[in-house]
């Protein structure tokens, strides 16, 4: 195996501006960033809800702790850190009671955890096969590369990687185990795909690479249980906002977030509505937000972003039998 490279870059938060004007943090809020990474959106809301407001920084990588305690004398607001998964986190939130006025996430994983080579979530680096944030928990790329049966591993990277040669791709893993690097991973996909493919736009082991990282942290359940519990815990009139890096999450939370903006949820061939039910939820952004030119020329890891805000109705919106007339 190559010599490990660690090459430490910034992260660079995206979207910034956009997450303050839609979330519209105020002073003396109780905010929530599910997603604490190395703090650069926390950075920019502590400063909006100031001393006087509340935020409470999670993240389940180890490493986001130690930014946490470097960070925090700059923090211009009441800051802790709680270590774990954010639908862990929120569901707890939910159960104490508390009622955060903004809740964000930023999803997928920051720059400083993929380019830290030793931990494998880089097709770019010669590394042990390991893709996990929380560093404790004992399920690793190793394991679901070497251990998973064939049509396990072929489901995930199809389903989570949206890879079209899923199934050749596993295949040729099957066959060359064990593997024990990045590196092997990478020869295995570019044996199993055609050759326009492994030569063609964009690199050839990517989706493999996101659909691996994605059932080795089950990111798309914590995704949908952490969307139930942000929304439960909400304050009335709370923002919920979502950073997403692609279609599979951003679908999710794009579907949630106009389920609970939907009203009448009549059968469509009734006539006038009777069902009386309530929206619970106003689309702060009816599309979602793109990072603008001069933000993916600035920071081209921005490129695929995905911004969507919502807001928690407070019970003032019109009612069932106010909204009941005919059906547009
Ligand atoms: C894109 S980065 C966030 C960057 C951050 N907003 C900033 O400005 O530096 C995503 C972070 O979320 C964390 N993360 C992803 N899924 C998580 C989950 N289910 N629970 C807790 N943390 C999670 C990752 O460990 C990573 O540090």
């Amino acid at each position: 195996m190559a010599t490990l490279t660690y090459m430490p870059t910034e992260h660079v938060p995206v979207l910034v501006p956009e997450l303050l004007a839609l979330t519209d943090p105020q002073p003396g809020e109780l905010a929530v960033d599910c997603t604490f990474g190395s703090g650069g959106h926390a950075r920019a809301v502590a400063a909006r809800i100031g001393p006087t407001g509340t935020l409470i920084c999670v993240d389940r990588d180890p490493s986001a702790a130690a930014r946490f305690a470097e960070l925090e004398p700059e923090l211009c607001c009441e800051a802790r850190f709680e270590r774990g998964d954010f639908a862990d986190v929120l569901e707890r939130l939910v159960a104490d009671g508390a009622a955060p006025n903004v809740v964000y996430l930023d999803l997928g994983v920051s720059s400083l955890q993929l380019d830290a080579a030793e931990r494998g979530f880089s097709y770019s680096y010669d590394a042990p096969l390991d893709m996990r944030m929380d560093t404790s928990q004992p399920l690793s790329a190793m394991e679901v590369v070497n251990e998973w049966p064939a049509d396990r591993l072929q489901a995930a990277i199809r389903a989570f990687g949206e890879e079209r040669h899923a199934r050749s791709i596993a295949a040729e893993i099957c066959r060359r185990r064990p593997l024990e690097t990045t590196s092997e991973l990478v020869e295995a996909v570019r044996a199993a795909v055609p050759p326009a493919y492994r030569f063609g736009r964009g690199h050839p082991a990517k989706r493999t690479f996101q659909g691996i990282r994605i059932a080795v942290n089950r990111e798309l359940e914590s995704l949908d249980r952490g969307l139930r519990a942000a929304w439960e815990a909400l304050a009335p009139d709370g923002r919920l906002a979502v950073i997403a890096f692609h279609s599979l999450e951003d679908r999710r939370v794009k579907r949630y977030l106009a389920d609970r903006a939907r009203g009448c949820i009549c059968p469509p061939d009734l006539p006038v509505c009777r069902c009386g039910h309530e929206p619970e939820a106003e689309l702060v952004s009816r599309r979602a937000v793109k990072p603008s030119e001069g933000e993916i020329e600035r920071n081209p890891r921005s490129s695929s972003a995905r911004l969507r805000v919502a807001r928690k109705l407070g019970g003032a919106g019109v009612t069932g039998a106010e909204r009941e007339g005919p059906r547009g």
